[in-house]
């Protein structure tokens, strides 16, 4: 197995995800689901393999939406999926084509030609007859339909952006709609993406917007690999790069443990040591590891997680953001809330409890912290903890 950090990675190559696909096909008896994680962490991946390998009785439509920039765009893009599943079928999306035609749309040659909008465009009739379409014209009612939508947030915040909140909002409430309609005749929809749905929920709710949309679906967390299925995959990586090794145990045990069982820092590390021309021991897999860590060209794209503090807290709560992360990191214990208080109290850099309070459940639900038993804080993953005190000097 050849190491391709980021790549598109052949599903025979997906390593170590059994068992959260079991729980996905598992859930989805019952109910739709969003997938919360870290980034990079491989939830992609695990999408693209529920779409490739169904379990029987599902019939998976998978998108990438990170392209759809406004309503009408996201609704022509189910429309197209499932107006090609139902042709595969010899069935047709009736009800969205009657309304084509109403509305003075031609369909030429497979391709539908509509009118010129003067004002807003009918996204939202196209989704719902595409969706009505999709449930009632299927050939085999035994299967059922799920969505596997990737970059659902990052969708609605380039909405958000290009028409407002409202059509955000608007999105996010149909789409609630139709799993309430149709999710007695058995649809599904797995909602995913690289930014959290509740930054973009909480922009909204900004703008006085009191629903709760996806609280009717289940949110699974995907982890990082077990350590097992990290030593597995880079042993693979190992081996099918050549990199020469006096135990192939020990030196994946090593990029296992340093990687924090992330997939995608493993392949990393594996490209770093084959461009290295090194051989593969403890002491070379750490030597690389420190120098991508060091790297001012960022191999591994670290820096996004502090880029993203004042678009994810807003500007006026920046400082106060790192000078939490700056304590709690430059601690090898974890920080009760009342040790990190008066250590920011101390500096003068905040000393409202509340509003502490505040902000660490915000950070810890962005995956920078966890907390252990007793209560107290600590950063989620090493890797990121042992990275940030090398960016900041700490
Ligand atoms: N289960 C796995 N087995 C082997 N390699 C994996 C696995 N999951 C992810 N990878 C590696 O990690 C990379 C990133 O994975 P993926 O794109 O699925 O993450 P993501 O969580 O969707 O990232 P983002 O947050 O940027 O959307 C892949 O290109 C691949 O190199
Ligand atoms: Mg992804």
């Amino acid at each position: 197995m050849k190491a391709n950090p980021g790549g598109q990675i052949d599903l025979k190559e997906v390593v170590g995800r059994d068992q959260i696909i079991e729980q996905i096909w598992d859930t989805l008896e019952q109910q739709s689901i969003r997938i919360v994680a870290e980034r990079r962490i491989g939830k992609t991946t695990i999408i693209k393999k529920l779409a490739a390998e169904p379990r029987d009785g599902w019939m998976p439509i998978f998108q990438d939406l990170e392209k759809c920039h406004t309503a009408f765009e996201f609704a022509m893009s189910v429309y197209r999926e499932v107006d090609e599943f139902l042709s595969i079928q010899q069935r047709s999306a009736r009800k969205t084509k009657d309304f084509f035609k109403a509305i003075g749309g031609a369909e030429i040659a497979g391709i539908i030609k509509l009118p010129i909008f003067t004002g807003e465009a009918p996204w939202k009739e196209i989704l719902l007859s595409a969706i009505h379409d999709l449930v009632h014209e299927c050939e085999t009612k035994s299967d059922r339909p799920v969505f596997l939508w990737d970059e659902v947030p990052f969708m609605l915040a380039n909405i958000n952006e290009r028409e407002g909140e409202t059509t955000s909002m608007e999105i996010l409430d149909t789409l609630r709609g139709l799993r309430q309609t149709y999710g007695g005749d058995g649809l599904r929809m797995v909602i995913t993406g690289s930014i959290g749905l509740h930054h973009v929920i909480s922009t909204l709710k900004r703008q006085n917007y009191a629903n709760s949309p996806v609280n009717d679906t289940l949110a699974i967390e995907v982890r990082p690999l077990d350590m097992a299925s990290a030593q597995e995959l880079a042993a693979k990586l190992i081996e099918g790069e050549n990199i020469q090794t006096e135990s192939l145990e020990e030196a994946a045990n090593e990029v296992a443990q340093l990687s924090d069982c992330f997939p995608y820092y493993i392949h990393h590390i594996v490209k770093a040591l084959k461009l290295s021309g090194l051989n593969g021991s403890r002491d070379t897999v750490e030597q690389v590891v420190l120098k991508q860590l060091l790297d001012s060209s960022d191999p591994w794209e670290l820096n996004h997680y502090r880029e993203r503090i004042p678009t994810y807290y807003g500007d006026s709560l920046e400082l106060a953001v790192l000078e939490i992360l700056d304590s709690i990191a430059s601690r090898s214990k974890a920080m009760s809330l009342d040790e990190l208080l008066a250590e920011l109290k101390s500096t003068g850099k905040l000393d409202d409890r509340e509003q502490l309070i505040d902000l660490l459940r915000l950070i810890t639900q962005d995956h920078y912290l966890s907390r252990n038993t007793n209560g107290h804080y600590h950063f989620q993953f090493p890797l990121l903890q042992r990275w940030w005190k090398l960016a900041r000097g700490l």
